[in-house]
């Protein structure tokens, strides 16, 4: 038999590509191909790429050039550009980096092992369509591999709401959610090779309104149908969007014991000025309101969100509301971004804030979510959690976990293993982690 070909992928941006990569992985397997770590010994090179901001996309570029050396050594290798900068960009890619040989957008991987035999043709393959078929449906025969307890599982994908700042919409197409019967033959299958906890991603997840066996389904109708699932332990979401945060799903999160008490619900901006020019749709009221009602039915969840910073037109009064909010919410994780301007979307042609004054915004908001954060992690020292326990720590006998609200907990117990669910007391918070010894 001849040696399997090597495939190296490397994934930037959201947890829809790492899940993305993982199906792209299986479908070049039928083609022979098994995975390396190392880009050196690789026969395929595949970047899954991002465009959310200029400093993702740009990275493409410099990563590509890097591969010159390695495609010059070995005229075999065969370099390819997936995700999103696939979709923004298409042939653009090839006439900027002539190396490459396959440019795949992130709807037509299903299309790879024919795209893939066009390259070693000495082709070039280019697919950037949004088909009509459910890619992860022609993907499904995968290998029945063991895997670790955690999984991610596509649930819905692309996004109609058009923030002015977002290119989502533009590269992953509008919003289309997977029948619920495949959801949950595929979560099975992971519980059988392992899986104990299962993220279901969405661009726009809570919007999921999937075919089910009595008509559409809603997020929370999944969750409950995944929480019949023996053997699965946990069920996460992300991400969501505020308007779509439905009665079924905020009751879900007070009485569905595997669905875990964290939430990620991205906000923006607490000014509802520039809510508004954002395209955003609620204010920073309506937002704070749903979150008072997210805590009556889950008083101890951890809530999570994103920021954008210097957005078009945002002043220090615009700034300060979103402090306001920030004060108010108090997130156990927030992550905050500079405002990146994106060509092609509506607020590209707006009048852009000195980006020094960004810079100094962006610098202030992270400091006090920063501040929260550790708040948060520190009123967990005396408390009981139950930890899902991933890989092995740093020190002799330590395994490393993830808590109910998604901190990292370390102890040191050399009688557990990978995928044991444990109560767990924290008795110190470090840094970015607490530690605990097993009740
Ligand atoms: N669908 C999700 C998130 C998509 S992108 C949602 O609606 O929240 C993830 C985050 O990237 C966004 O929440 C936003 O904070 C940030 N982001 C998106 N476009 C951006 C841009 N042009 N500049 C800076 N940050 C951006
Ligand atoms: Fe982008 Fe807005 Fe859609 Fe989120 S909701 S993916 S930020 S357009
Ligand atoms: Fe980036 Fe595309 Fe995800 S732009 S954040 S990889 S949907």
């Amino acid at each position: 038999m001849s040696e399997p070909k090597k495939l190296f992928i490397k994934t930037y941006g959201c947890q829809m590509n790492v899940y993305d990569s993982e199906r792209m992985a299986e479908a070049l397997g039928g083609q022979g191909y098994v995975e390396t770590k190392s880009a050196d010994d690789a026969d395929m090179i595949l970047l899954n790429t991002c465009h959310i901001r200029e400093k993702a996309a740009e990275k493409v570029y410099s990563e590509l050039g890097r591969f010159k050396g390695l495609k010059a050594e070995k005229p075999d290798l065969k370099i390819g550009v997936a995700g999103c900068v696939a979709q923004a960009e298409g042939q653009e890619i090839m006439r900027r980096q002539p190396l490459v040989d396959l440019v795949v957008g992130p709807q037509s991987y299903h299309r790879l092992p024919e795209m893939e035999a066009k390259t070693r043709a000495g082709e070039k393959a280019l697919d950037t369509d949004f088909p009509e078929e459910d890619k992860f449906e022609k993907l499904k025969n995968r290998p029945k591999a063991k895997r670790g307890p955690t999984a991610f599982l596509t649930v819905q994908e692309g996004c109609d709401k058009f923030c002015a700042f977002c290119v989502v919409p533009y590269t992953r197409g509008s919003e289309v959610s997977r029948p619920a019967d495949r959801i949950l033959r595929e979560a099975r299958d992971l519980v059988e090779r392992g899986v104990r906890e299962i993220t279901l991603l969405g661009q726009n997840v809570n919007a999921y309104h999937g075919a089910g066996p009595k008509g559409e389904m809603t997020l929370a109708g999944l969750i409950w149908e995944l929480n019949k699932v023996d053997g699965l332990e946990r069920i996460r979401f992300t991400t969501s969007h505020p308007n779509d945060m439905a009665d079924d799903l905020i009751e879900a999160h007070g009485t569905c014991d595997k669905l875990m008490p964290y939430l990620h619900l991205p906000v923006q901006s607490g000014s509802d000025k520039i809510l508004k020019r954002m395209n955003r749709s609620h204010t920073s009221d309506s937002y704070l309101r749903l979150i008072e009602r997210i805590r009556a039915a889950r008083p101890d969840i951890v809530m999570s969100g994103d920021f954008i910073v210097g957005f078009p037109e945002e002043t220090e009064e615009d700034f300060q509301a979103t402090m306001d909010l920030v004060e108010e919410v108090k997130y156990g994780y927030a992550y905050s971004f500079k405002y990146s301007t994106r060509p092609g979307t509506p607020a590209a042609e707006r009048a852009q804030v000195d980006p020094q004054a960004a810079d100094d915004r962006l610098q202030r908001l992270q400091t006090l979510i920063t501040r929260h954060q550790r708040e948060i992690q520190d009123s967990m020292v005396g408390r009981t959690v139950r930890v899902l326990f991933e890989k092995p720590g740093r020190l002799p006998g330590q395994m490393v976990g993830k808590s109910e609200y998604l901190h990292s907990v370390h102890v040191v117990a050399p009688e557990i293993s990978i995928g044991d669910l444990r109560e767990v007391r924290i008795t110190e918070s470090g840094t970015n982690s607490l530690a605990g010894a097993l009740l």
